[in-house]
């Protein structure tokens, strides 16, 4: 695909067609349209002034994330039981801004977070509760960017490894806690923490690659469970949890492909999670993540395509920088809606690999230079170093079980 910014008459020309039937997902399809439009329009008149337009407001964007990480809006009440998930969302978008909260504050986050480890292994959403898959990978990843012998040594491998055979069943899935839901999401959670903390055996994931394929829908994509729906989210849990076991060519990655390539908006720029639906600036990490994987796959077989992109890197970047950006600082869903973690984190995780493509050869920057991000690695979503520390260390310090059995 083309890399370059597109002009207005080029994206205005994309309209969606509603081919006479207004539902309301095509009436809503044209809301959205229409403000976008209407931002690209004011956005090429400033950029005729000011050739190093588009800016991302990093300064603001790390201020408002420091301030998060010390006081929560009172609004975050309802995310009691998701806190390593805030704690990850907030130093995985500094990490990628470079711009990291002082060694002080860090070994303070450390600590919290050894509170809601539980004694029988995995993290829960706060201190003195139950562990779960998505807050035990939340705080592995805090911790593997924190990056500190502390860190690393406040993590309890032994009992991890108990708790993910606690939660994994016999067909190889995995609920994401003791008696809870059972899905991708599940199964993405537990390889992502085993390989980094290097509590991974044959045994534990044994036929998870099966169960993964079997949520590959007639669409491409993949789906929380067998039968469901293909989605973004899931899609990156199905083929980054594929990459990890190395087993991605039990799936259809060319039918992966053609589905993924379908979610980027033609007018927007950014990505839809799912057919029909609208874009959101999250899926810039979701949907964008699985390409450099994809692109890493096909390569095995032809080479060239390792430095070949498989979406418009420009388009999603315009999306980010031009719609996603709050003013008081943190990014959003798509214009209109408020500023929160969850999008911040993953709208600058999407902008890092719109920006850096397959990792390999230079990056595409649209805007000013200063608009680079860090890297992130599309599998963990951390920064590759950050990967390559951990798992080194934790290697380096192999955990006193290697086994339940
Ligand atoms: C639909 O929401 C959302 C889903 C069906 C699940 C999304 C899953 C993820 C983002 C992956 C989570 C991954 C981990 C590792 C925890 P919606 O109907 O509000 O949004 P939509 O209209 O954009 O589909
Ligand atoms: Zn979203």
């Amino acid at each position: 695909m083309e890399n370059q910014i597109r002009c207005y008459d080029d994206i205005a020309s994309e309209t969606f067609n509603v081919e006479k039937v207004i539902t309301d997902t095509s009436s809503d399809q044209i809301d959205v349209e229409t403000t976008i439009l209407k931002l690209y329009k004011q956005f090429e008149k400033k950029a005729s002034i000011d050739p190093e337009l588009p800016i991302l407001n990093k300064a603001i964007h790390a201020k408002v994330l420091k301030t998060w990480l010390h006081k929560l809006p009172v609004s975050y009440e309802c995310l009691d039981a998701s806190r390593p998930w805030l704690v990850y969302w907030i130093l995985n978008a500094l990490s990628l801004l470079n711009d990291m909260p002082d060694a002080e504050t860090l070994s303070k986050v450390v600590r919290f977070l050894s509170h809601c480890q539980h004694e029988e292994g995995g993290y829960g959403g706060g201190p003195y509760q139950f562990p779960h898959l998505g807050t035990t990978y939340a705080a592995v990843n805090a911790l593997s960017i924190i990056g500190t012998d502390e860190a690393y040594d406040s993590i309890d491998r032994s009992s991890l490894q108990k708790f993910l055979w606690t939660v994994r069943d016999v067909d190889g899935a995995f609920a994401l806690h003791k008696g809870g839901e059972k899905d991708i999401r599940g199964a993405y959670c537990a390889i992502s923490v085993a390989k980094i903390t290097n509590t991974y055996t044959d045994a534990l994931f044994d036929k998870t690659a099966e169960w993964v394929v079997s949520c590959q829908t007639y669409e491409g994509g993949f789906a929380g469970y067998p039968g469901m729906e293909a989605h973004g989210g899931y899609a990156f849990c199905g083929i980054a949890t594929l990459a990890l076991l190395n087993r991605t060519q039990i799936c259809d990655i060319d039918a992966l492909l053609r589905w993924c390539v379908n979610r980027q908006m033609r007018l927007e720029g950014g990505f839809q999670g799912r057919t029909n639906k609208l874009v959101d600036g999250c899926y810039s990490f979701w949907q964008g993540a699985a390409f450099p994987i994809i692109s890493a796959i096909l390569s095995e077989e032809n080479k060239e395509l390792m430095e070949t992109v498989l979406f418009n890197q420009g388009a999603l970047q315009e999306y980010i920088i031009i719609c996603c950006q709050s003013p008081g600082g943190g990014l959003i869903d798509k214009p209109g809606k408020p500023r929160d973690m969850y999008h911040t984190c993953y709208t600058l995780s999407g902008l890092s690999v719109a920006q850096h493509g397959t990792g390999v050869g230079d990056p595409f920057v649209v805007g000013s230079p200063r608009n680079e991000l860090n890297r992130v690695h599309p599998l963990h979503n951390i920064a590759p170093h950050l990967v390559y520390n951990a798992v080194h260390y934790f290697i380096r310090h192999p955990p006193p079980v290697k086994d339940k059995n």
